[in-house]
């Protein structure tokens, strides 16, 4: 059966964090499905590990679309949250309605994501009056990299920490769900978490969130230049695909794949017209075959 709203309550309720992971394709979902991940967001940050870009502005609505739709049939337990990317909410309530409705209708997405606090809640309420399920995104909000200065800790300072909490509980009464805190100080999103009902979702945000969300290419070990400093690496899948590829292309040119195992033959002879084909006649990969893995 699949999460839904509720669910996720009773989660937070639990006084277990729940663990989220950003996943943009089939197989990922699938994978995060099948290891019992409640809710998956398909972030904007498929921006850089899936799209080559070096921010998440570039990205479009048929992007996260596209990538939506590749999830919804991979994940059939997850909640699966949509990012609503640049631009596609910001000028005005009407094309946020407009885009977070294709998010739900092709793409499949159980709720979307928009970035901002208190500029964005007549989108808010917008949404959640239309029946979308929409999540809150304060702190670091990549979105607005280019005003914000850079990838940095956000709201260590009085005003700004007042700020960041008037906002997050103006969301919540604007219909939020919950509340992502990227990059906010430990304590602050401690404080957050206490004073909000919905749950907040943290990213370099401290332990005492309700839930963490991390990014597939960080925790996975596939983000080869660059590791924030909140993610672990529980692989290192980048080192370990990279080495299997090595291998192949090794294989293939000394003929040691493939081999026998994934090839076919001919059953009979073949009339090609002036040459008969025989079964047996194409050389095939030596009898010890391909490399195996080391692990
Ligand atoms: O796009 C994304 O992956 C996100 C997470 C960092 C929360 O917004």
């Amino acid at each position: 059966m699949r999460t839904d709203l509720r669910a996720l309550r009773r989660l937070q309720a639990s006084g277990e964090p729940f663990p989220v992971v950003t996943a943009y394709d089939y197989t990922a979902a699938l994978l995060a499905d099948r290891a019992g991940i409640p809710m998956i967001l398909v972030g904007d940050s498929m921006a850089q590990g899936m799209l080559g870009y070096e921010d998440t502005l570039p990205v479009t609505v048929d992007d996260v679309v596209h990538h939506t739709a590749a999830v919804t049939r991979g994940a059939r337990q997850a909640f699966v949250v949509a990012d609503m990317p640049f631009m596609s909410y910001q000028a005005s309530v009407e094309d946020a309605l407009r885009n977070a409705g294709r998010l739900l209708k092709e793409g499949g997405a159980q709720a979307v994501k928009l970035e901002g606090g208190r500029p964005v809640l007549d989108t808010v309420r917008a949404l959640t009056g239309a029946g979308i399920a929409t999540m809150g995104h304060l702190g670091l909000t990549p979105q607005s990299v280019h005003s914000l200065g850079g990838y940095a800790v956000q709201a260590r300072s009085s005003d700004a920490a007042r700020s960041l909490l008037e906002d997050a509980l103006a969301l919540q009464a604007a219909g939020a769900f919950a509340v992502v805190l990227e990059l906010v100080p430990a304590e602050l999103a401690a404080e957050v978490t206490e004073a909000l009902d919905v749950p907040t979702i943290g990213i370099g945000a401290g332990p005492a969130c309700d839930a963490q969300v991390q990014v597939w290419h960080d925790l996975l070990g596939l983000s080869l230049d660059f590791t924030p400093r909140h993610a672990h690496r529980y692989v290192e899948a980048g080192a370990q695909i990279r080495e299997a590829l090595e291998r192949y292309a090794a294989d293939v040119r000394a003929r040691r794949f493939p081999t026998e195992a994934q090839t076919s033959h001919l059953r009979e002879p073949v009339d090609l017209g002036g040459r008969t084909l025989e079964p047996g006649e194409a050389p095939t990969g030596t009898p010890e075959g391909a490399t195996k893995g080391g692990t």
